[in-house]
């Protein structure tokens, strides 16, 4: 990767590890903490009171959406409002059977299990995964040959609440074991501004309504990043004014980090430069602009892609991606004539 890619990368989308400590402190408890997503949340919050007067566990639940939305932070929610333990693990860090049965068996009764990234939990794992979300149960095979057996082994009813940014991922047979689905969509710029002050009055900090206002229209819809922008401007006030975040520190302070007026960060201009420079706007194969930029397609196709086709920066076409009109604009470029609008439109042009 080059130095270029890292330094897109460290302000916007990998978690750096100083960084958990943060997320943590920041992390919403409770739903009444839990900004947006509404209709998730009062779905939720019916699932959660229902389960505790039954006295039952919650049904399974798989959220999905990029990263930075929410999901890790929901599922620590309903483990919090069941009053229950959250168990956290994810699909890659699952090598071996034997990992998720040690996991399993030690759930207590009505505990929350969340498994990030369940998209790449092993195909024989995920097969465990079966009898336990459906009977509460795991099967151990001993002995070999003619004498091998089974023996079911009961756990403690529990809810898993699996994550992932890549639905289309999930084998059928495990997507149908779940009871709830929720689809986490990116936030409104007034909720960015309301995570944005929470964020500051924990951090002991002073943000200005418009400063605030500032940072959350450059935060690409995300509480993540917005968390992240927050922390970069509160630097930037301490060093350049007098603490206070204003929006002029934090345009300034956004600017000099290279998080342009819409929230775009060097990897999302690199990735439309490539489409632009390299492939006359396109259409073009994500792999293709992957080896231009020297970046994974699935990095791009994770963190990159969904917001650009969010504000309408790009389309899918059948052919591959297309750079819009609105973003040649963004880039301050002209487009070439025939280059799609927002909806993906063919301009008539005479
Ligand atoms: N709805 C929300 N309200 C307030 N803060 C949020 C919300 N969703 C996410 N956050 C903040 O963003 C950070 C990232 O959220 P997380 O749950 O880890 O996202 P995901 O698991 O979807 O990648 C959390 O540390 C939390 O502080
Ligand atoms: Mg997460």
């Amino acid at each position: 990767m080059t130095a270029a890619a890292d330094e897109g990368k460290i302000l916007s989308r990998v978690a750096a590890p100083e960084e958990a400590q943060f997320e943590r402190q920041l992390r919403p408890r409770t739903f009444e903490e839990y900004v947006g997503q509404e209709q998730a949340v009062a779905s939720l919050r019916v699932s959660v009171e229902a389960a505790k007067l039954r006295r039952e566990c919650v049904d399974h639940v798989l959220l999905y959406g990029p990263p930075g939305l929410g999901k890790t932070t929901l599922a620590g929610i309903l483990a919090n409002e069941m009053g229950t333990t959250l168990v956290t693990t994810s699909g890659p860090a699952i090598e071996r059977g034997g990992d998720l049965m040690g996991i399993l068996t030690n759930l207590g009764e009505n505990d929350v299990l969340f498994i990030d990234e369940v998209h790449r939990l092993p195909r024989a794992v995920e097969e465990l995964l079966y009898p336990a979300m459906e009977d509460f149960a795991v099967n151990f095979v001993i002995d070999k040959g003619l004498h091998a057996r089974t023996l079911k082994y009961s756990l403690h009813p529990f809810t898993l609440v699996a994550a992932t940014t890549r639905p289309g991922m999930l084998s059928a047979p495990l997507r149908e074991r779940f009871g709830i689905f929720h689809h986490l969509d990116f936030y409104s710029e007034g909720e960015l501004a309301r995570i944005v002050n929470r964020s500051a009055v924990i951090l002991d900090s002073r943000v200005e309504p418009d400063g605030a206002a500032e940072i959350a229209r450059r935060a690409r819809g995300t509480p993540r990043i917005a968390n992240r922008l927050l922390r970069r401007v509160r630097d930037y006030a301490q060093v350049k004014g007098d603490g206070s975040m204003t929006e002029d520190i934090a345009r300034r302070g956004l600017d000099s980090e290279g998080v342009d007026a819409r929230g775009l960060d060097r990897l999302d201009r690199r990735f439309l430069g490539a489409i632009v420079d390299h492939y006359g706007g396109g259409p073009v194969g994500l792999e293709a602009i992957a080896a231009t930029i020297n970046d994974e397609a699935e990095t791009l196709s994770e963190m990159v892609e969904p917001y650009l086709l969010k504000i309408g920066f790009i389309v899918r076409t059948p052919n591959g991606r297309r750079v819009t009109r609105e973003a040649y604009r963004h880039l301050g470029k002209q487009p070439p004539a025939a280059t799609p609008g927002q909806q993906g439109l063919f301009e008539m042009t005479s």
